[in-house]
């Protein structure tokens, strides 16, 4: 058997918040933001939290899947903007959605964060422990966002993406996948005393440039997959130059690439699931299709999975 994703499912608050809004707030332009990030607007939830939107997001995901609350066997919550310290986002998320027999557990991996609860939802599901597993990826950075500061203000949104994972035929789901981590780069990209978060945009860049060819490239050859064999590319969403870096390096065209910076900004966690799930709900993925997705964050983290789509 393999192990894969049975449905997807994203949701994004309704207030939209463009450069231009941007522009009377901080010394910035909506051209620089556009031709440095590639991001255009982005989404804030106002009253809503993060499980709220983790909630919406997960609904979708299991009725794409089939699969009812009361199914699930494990909850996992990718997140760094947790409603509060504890309980854990994916332990709110049990009791709004009723998965009475699911166990729960938040994971700290930033915005590889997904790409981790992917990977562990496979082996209790590999071990034949747990059938069913709701793997989320959960952010209101509006939150821990400095809207004073336009080194940051400009890139970040919030919003959810959804995952329920399970096991698919033989050939199909995960191929191979990779994880990392690097605590000595941690003091690029971290949660400041004050709550807000602090980042050198030069370092996190140029590591994310070098990171997500490399890893993408790992898991295919792990996978014994070509860059040939690659139908789509499910990078992490934060700055369109990284990606298309990504792309490049992987002889990828740019239909064949998720998309959804422009719109959303760096959800985090959130961004890889949402652009998976837009892009299943757009017919941009299909079945058999060999699909990369590929992340990194804070920690500094990074993950990529390797995948054959479809059940
Ligand atoms: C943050 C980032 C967009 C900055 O782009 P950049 O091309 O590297 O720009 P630089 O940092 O070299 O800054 C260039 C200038 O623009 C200025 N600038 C920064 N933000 C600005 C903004 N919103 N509007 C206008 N000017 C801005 C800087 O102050 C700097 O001015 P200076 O040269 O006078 O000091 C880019 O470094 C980046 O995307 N890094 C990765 C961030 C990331 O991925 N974070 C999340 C990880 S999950």
């Amino acid at each position: 058997m393999g192990v894969g994703v049975l449905g997807v499912g994203h949701y994004v608050p309704s207030k939209i918040v463009t450069n231009l809004d941007l522009e009377k707030v901080v010394d910035t332009s909506d051209e620089w933001i556009r031709t440095r990030t590639g991001i255009e607007e982005r989404r804030i939830a106002d009253d809503m939290d993060t499980s709220d939107m983790a909630y919406h997001a997960s609904l979708s995901a299991l009725e794409d899947a089939g699969v009812r609350p009361e199914e699930l066997d494990l909850i996992l919550v990718a997140t760094v903007t947790p409603d509060t310290a504890f309980p854990s986002v994916s332990c709110m998320l049990q009791e709004k959605l009723g998965a009475v027999k699911a166990a729960a557990m938040d994971v700290s991996a930033a915005c590889a964060g997904f790409m981790y609860g992917m990977i562990t939802a496979k082996q209790f599901i590999e071990t034949g422990s747990y059938k069913h597993i709701l793997v989320v990826g959960a952010e209101k950075l509006s939150k821990i966002t400095d809207w004073e500061d336009r080194n940051t203000c400009v890139l970040f949104g919030d919003g959810a993406g959804a995952a329920v994972m399970g096991e698919v035929s033989e050939n199909k789901g995960i191929l191979s996948f990779e994880l990392g981590s690097n605590g000595s780069g941690g003091k690029h990209l971290y949660l400041k005393d004050d709550g807000f978060l602090a980042m050198n945009g030069r370092e996190v860049f140029k590591f994310a440039v070098r990171q997500m060819p490399e890893s993408s490239l790992n898991v295919l050859e792990k996978a014994g997959l070509q860059k040939e064999d690659v139908d789509f590319l499910v990078p992490h969403q934060a700055n369109i130059r990284i990606m298309e870096a990504a792309m490049e390096k992987l002889g990828i065209s740019e239909e064949r690439m998720a998309k959804v910076i422009q719109k959303y900004g760096n959800n985090s966690s959130a961004s890889i699931p949402m652009a998976l799930s837009e892009s299943v709900k757009d017919g941009k993925i299909r079945d058999n299709d060999v699909i990369v997705l590929v992340g990194f964050g804070a920690g500094l983290t990074w993950g990529a999975v390797a995948l054959r789509w479809g059940r």
